[in-house]
C-alpha cells in the first residue's frame, strides 16, 4: 500500500482485481458516493492513475496496494494489511477474474489449475482472510463478482464454469455466517460483458455494459441482495437451463 496507516478510511471499499473493467466502473460509483478506496491488483502504477481520476470524481482518498491472486501468501498479507489500515467498518469487492480458452486448455491441461485457483482458491481464501476482520467490525458488504456460467458448467467453458460454481458454492455457507455479525455478502452473476474479458470472442449473444453491471452491483450491494443475476433476465434463463436433462442440455452447442 502507498501508505501505511489510513484512518480517514472508515466505510471504504477494498477492490481487488481493481483494473478490471467491471471493477473501475464500479470504483467510480463509490467515488461518486464519496467513499474513500483502496485498489488492490498487479500493476500498482496503473492502479494510482486511476486513483488519480477516482479522486478527480470525489473519491476522499485513494490507496492502492499490490495484489497478486496467485501468491499463495497475497490473502493473509491483504487481510493484515486492511486490519492495519482500516480501523472501522469496510466494504469489499472481490472482481479478479482469468477465463482462458477452452481450446488452450486441453492443449495446455495446466493453464486449468491456473484458472481454478484465481477464479475459485484464490478467491475463497482471500473471503476467508477478510471474513473475520468484517466480522470483527460487527458490518460491512462483500461482494463477490461470479458468473452465470457457473450456475450450469458448459462443455465448451468447462474449466471457467467449474471456478465459478466452486466460488458460488463457498458464498452461501459464508453469506449465512457473515449474516450473524451484520455483514453482506453479495454474488454478482453477470451474463457476458463488454470488458477485455470478452474482447475479440466471437459470440452470437449480445454483452452488456460493464458501467451498467457496476451501477446494477452497486446498488444490489448497498441492500445487501444475496445474489444478483445482471442483465436480470438471467436469472430466468438459468432456471430454465438448470432445468434441461443432463441429456438435452450437454447436447445443446453453445
Ligand atoms: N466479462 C464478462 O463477460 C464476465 C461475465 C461474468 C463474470 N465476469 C467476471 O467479472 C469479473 C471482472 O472481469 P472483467 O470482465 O472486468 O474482466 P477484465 O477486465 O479482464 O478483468 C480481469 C481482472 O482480473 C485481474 N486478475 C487476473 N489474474 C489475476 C491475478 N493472478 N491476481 C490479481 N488480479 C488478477 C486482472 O488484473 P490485471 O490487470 O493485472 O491483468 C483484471 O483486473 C471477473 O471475476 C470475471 O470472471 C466477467
Amino acid at each position: 500500500m502507498s501508505e501505511p496507516s489510513l484512518p480517514a478510511l472508515d466505510d471504504a471499499w477494498a477492490i481487488f482485481g481493481a483494473s478490471s473493467g467491471l471493477a473501475r466502473e464500479f470504483a467510480r460509483h463509490a467515488a461518486r458516493h464519496n467513499r474513500p478506496l483502496i485498489l488492490a491488483g498487479r500493476d500498482v502504477e496503473d492502479l494510482e492513475l486511476d486513483g488519480r481520476d477516482l479522486v478527480l470524481r470525489a473519491a476522499p482518498a485513494v490507496r492502492t496496494m499490490k495484489f497478486d491472486a496467485l501468491d499463495p501468501a497475497a490473502a493473509a498479507q491483504a487481510a493484515g494489511t486492511l486490519d492495519a489500515a482500516l480501523p472501522g467498518r469496510f466494504n469489499v469487492l472481490i472482481a479478479f477474474g482469468v477465463l482462458g480458452s477452452q481450446a488452450e486448455i486441453e492443449a495446455d491441461p495446466a493453464l486449468a489449475q491456473e484458472i481454478i485457483s484465481t477464479n475459485a482458491g484464490a478467491a475463497i481464501a482471500l473471503m476467508l482472510a477478510l471474513a473475520p476482520l468484517m466480522e470483527r467490525r460487527q458490518g460491512g458488504r462483500l461482494v463477490v463478482v461470479g458468473s452465470v456460467a457457473g450456475d450450469r458448467v458448459r462443455a465448451s467453458n468447462l474449466v471457467y464454469g467449474a471456478s465459478k460454481a466452486a466460488l458460488a458454492g463457498a458464498c452461501g455457507p459464508l453469506r449465512a455466517r457473515l449474516a450473524r455479525s451484520n455483514v453482506t455478502l453479495t454474488l454478482s452473476k453477470p451474463g457476458p460483458l463488454d470488458t477485455a474479458m470478452t474482447f475479440g470472442l466471437a459470440r452470437g449473444l449480445p454483452l452488456a455494459s460493464a458501467a451498467d453491471c457496476a451501477r446494477d452491483l452497486w446498488q444490489a450491494a448497498q441492500t445487501g441482495k444475496p445474489v444478483r443475476y445482471f442483465p436480470a433476465i438471467w436469472r430466468w434463463i438459468m432456471l430454465v437451463i438448470r432445468l434441461l436433462p443432463g441429456p438435452v442440455f450437454h447436447r445443446l452447442k453453445f
